[in-house]
């Protein structure tokens, strides 16, 4: 690391959520699929999740997030530097949602660009927009993190159907000097020999939406569940450990872990792995679902919000999803 690196650190000044207003329980599944409310708590640990109306797309919860972020932090719109947004449902192909965003929220002066690693996206994400502070390259950004997955959900399959939910959180970061605070370190890694694993086929240049070579395929999420399953719980325990490797730092020090909200029970199998007890780890997925890369910065408003995450604490946040996709962010809050 160099001299200007190590003075110059990117620190999370404030945070922002946003969900759809519509709250769904499991009990709405029981007159759509074969399911019940009993099968959903047991296998995933999610009661509830946000579903968006069409007036509540994907822009329009990153913006809301991202002003609260902004009021926090008393940041005039007028001065942030770069937009950034996680997502892998974008208003459109293009233009970006990020360039929306900055429109929205009155950025003016403020570069913007999208960041595709879906549930990992925010861990991605933040990790560039910290890189761009920490080398001089600007002095401040707003990271998103934000999906509307039930848009794309085929809501006759009670496999995917009863697992995502719609929203997304904001974390506005400025480059401090001399400070302990802040991102210090961050593992990234990709599989793309288990892109089939979870997939949208319709909707990209592959099979354009309307193109011949689009017949007979879905628009819809497709997942193999069991796959993705073991993957996540394995993933989840190597990415925590080696960014606390890298970092020097033992699980014994962090004093909060913020995974990915996809499922409790894959949850509680990779801080067993990690070694972090139950009061350590924050849940939220009870609540909203698999926000995919929503999730995490949605868990750190709330986290911070019930006074678990405090100024000068450490954070691990560790996310995974398709592509295969996954990485792991240690942060002094
Ligand atoms: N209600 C009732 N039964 C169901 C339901 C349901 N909603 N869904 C599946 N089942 C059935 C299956 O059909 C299967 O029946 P069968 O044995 O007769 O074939 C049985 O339940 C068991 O199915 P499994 O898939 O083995 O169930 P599992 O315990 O693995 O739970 C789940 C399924 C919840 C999907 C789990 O595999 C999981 O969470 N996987 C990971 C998903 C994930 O985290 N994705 C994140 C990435 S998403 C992204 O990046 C966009």
């Amino acid at each position: 690391m160099g001299a200007r690196a190590m003075s110059r650190k990117a620190v999370i000044e404030s945070v922002g959520m946003a969900v759809a207003e519509r709250v769904m329980p499991n009990s709405e599944f029981e007159a759509i699929v074969e399911t019940s409310d009993e099968w959903i708590r047991t296998r995933t640990g999610i009661s509830e999740r946000r579903v968006s109306s069409d007036e509540e797309t994907c822009s329009y919860l990153a913006a809301k997030a991202a002003s609260q972020a902004l009021e926090r932090a008393s940041c005039d719109p007028n001065d942030v530097q770069m937009v950034v947004v996680a997502t892998v449902t974008g208003d459109y192909i293009f233009p970006s949602t990020a360039s929306l965003v900055q429109d929205m929220i009155g950025a003016t002066n403020a570069g913007a660009f999208d960041v595709g690693a879906a549930c990992a996206g925010f861990i991605y994400s933040a990790q560039v927009a910290a890189s761009m502070i920490e080398s001089g390259t600007i002095d401040n950004a707003l990271v998103i993190g934000v999906d509307v997955l039930t848009k794309f959900v085929d809501w006759s399959d009670r496999s995917t159907c009863i697992l995502f939910g719609d929203g997304g959180g904001a974390v506005f970061m400025r480059a401090q000097e001399n400070t302990n605070r802040g991102l210090i370190a961050t593992v990234m890694n990709s599989d793309g020999s288990g892109a089939k694993h979870i997939k949208i086929d319709v909707g990209g240049s592959l099979h354009a939406s309307g193109s011949e070579s689009s017949k007979g395929k879905s628009c819809h999420i497709f997942m193999e569940g069991r796959e993705v399953y073991r993957f996540a719980v394995k993933a989840m325990g190597e990415s925590c450990c080696s960014v606390l490797e890298k970092a020097g730092v033992s699980a014994d020090e962090v004093d909060l872990f913020v995974p990915h909200q996809a499922n409790l029970r894959i949850i509680e199998a990779a801080s067993q792995r990690i070694g972090l007890p139950p009061e350590k780890v924050f849940v939220n997925v009870q609540k909203y679902g698999n926000m995919s890369a929503g999730s995490i910065p949605v868990a750190l408003y709330e986290a911070e919000q019930s006074g678990k995450l405090k100024k000068g604490g450490l954070v691990l946040t560790v996310g995974f999803g398709a592509g295969l996709v996954w990485g792991a962010n240690l942060i002094r809050w």
